[in-house]
């Protein structure tokens, strides 16, 4: 660790990152900072450049521009032994004929750390992981988990300041990557480490992450903590990547210092506060995600819609409803938490849009 290293300085800095493969950009000016103890992920469709940029923090992929920083010291031409970050990715990549415990002591092996203290801190790695029992063993008689466990005992037990991971999780079954998941927040916060974590998968990012990048085409669709994401979506790609919304297309009424009125399918939908500039008949695509839309009360402004679709999801009830222009609409309430008796399949009702929780974006081309 450098001790003149000031905790308003960030771990890692990317900045004005690209890459050319031929002659298509897979990155196309990537800037993020790392902090001390963060756990930051990069999500995205397949193709979008986060495993380009990862192995370019790494140090196995030559940036075409850009420059990245380690503790405020430029890192960009430095090979990858000379960065020290800990990696972990998909496939566990341990040493077959190697014990776990050998397994997780080659990294120490290698920087000269070796007899008493190697195999105290491999134990202690171990332990940390919980498979303090599995030290004998042989990769191959270790479950998907276990094997991904030690491939994190590994890489932690050099006490890297920075974790890459890419899309470590992926080749597991769901429970056990929700039990992973759990793991790697709680080793995140104990090690101190900080986690540059990829995943295409947007409710592994929501569920982990303090801060999440976003990434489209090689560049950054926006960056934010989760809830800022899920919540003020900046863009249409960025909502609907991160789960079901609600897109409705409308025209600006009046807009005044306390919200927008929006004609939409006949009726108006009332925004508050003034997230964007608009005047009166711009374009607008209203984002609203599925539980911030309500059955109206008696007397209350809501659109007609009809109930096309009951769908059950264990503690929540998913609903699919459709205006009489066609317009799909969805629904989300608890399950048992005063559901409304008016929401049966078939049955015509007034839906309610909560206008403080309403994204207001430039309308989507037709
Ligand atoms: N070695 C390579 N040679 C040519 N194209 C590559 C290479 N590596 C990645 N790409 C391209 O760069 C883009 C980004 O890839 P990648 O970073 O692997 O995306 P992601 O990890 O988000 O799925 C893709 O279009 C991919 O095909
Ligand atoms: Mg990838």
């Amino acid at each position: 660790m450098n001790s003149s290293h000031s905790p308003a300085e960030p771990l890692l800095r990317v900045q004005g990152l690209r890459k050319l493969f031929g002659s298509t950009a897979a990155l196309d000016g990537i800037d993020f900072s790392l902090a001390p103890g963060e756990f930051l992920t990069l999500l995205g469709p397949s193709g979008s450049g986060k495993t380009t940029t990862l192995m370019s923090i790494a140090g196995f992929v030559a940036p075409s521009a850009g420059e990245i920083f380690h503790r405020g010291a430029p890192i960009t031409s430095r090979p990858p032994e000379d960065r020290g970050f800990g990696m972990v990715f998909q496939g566990y990549a341990l040493f077959p004929h190697m014990t776990v415990e050998q397994n997780v002591r080659f990294p120490l092996s290698i920087r000269g750390v070796s007899g008493g203290e190697a195999r105290t801190r491999a134990r202690a790695a171990l332990e940390q992981v919980q498979l303090g029992a599995y030290a004998g063993r042989y990769p191959r008689q270790l479950s998907g988990g276990q094997q991904q466990r030690v491939a994190l005992a590994r890489a932690l037990v050099y006490r890297p300041d920075a974790l890459l991971l890419d899309e470590p999780l992926s080749a597991l079954d769901k429970k056990l990557r929700a039990d992973l998941q759990w793991e790697l927040r709680k080793l995140n916060k104990e090690s101190g480490a900080s986690f540059l974590y990829v995943t295409h998968d947007q409710e592994e990012a929501l569920s982990m992450s303090d801060r999440i990048v976003i990434f489209n085409q090689g560049r950054i669709a926006q960056i934010g903590s989760p809830s800022e994401l899920y919540e003020r979506p900046a863009s249409l790609f960025v909502a609907e990547f991160l789960g079901r919304s609600n897109v409705l297309q409308g025209t600006v009424r009046s807009a005044g210092q306390d919200g927008l009125a929006v004609d939409y399918e006949g009726g108006v939908i009332q925004v508050a506060g003034a997230p964007r500039a608009c005047a009166a008949g711009d374009s607008v695509s209203l984002v609203v995600r599925p539980h911030k839309l309500r059955l109206a009360s008696a007397g209350q402004p809501g659109l007609q819609a009809r109930v096309e679709a009951v769908g059950y999801a264990g503690n929540l009830l998913n609903y699919l409803l459709r205006t009489p222009r066609g317009t799909p609409l969805y629904l989300e309430c608890v399950a048992g938490a005063g559901q409304h008796p008016d929401l049966r399949q078939g049955a015509d009702v007034r839906v309610a849009v909560d206008g403080e929780a309403v994204s207001v974006l430039e309308a989507a081309r037709p």
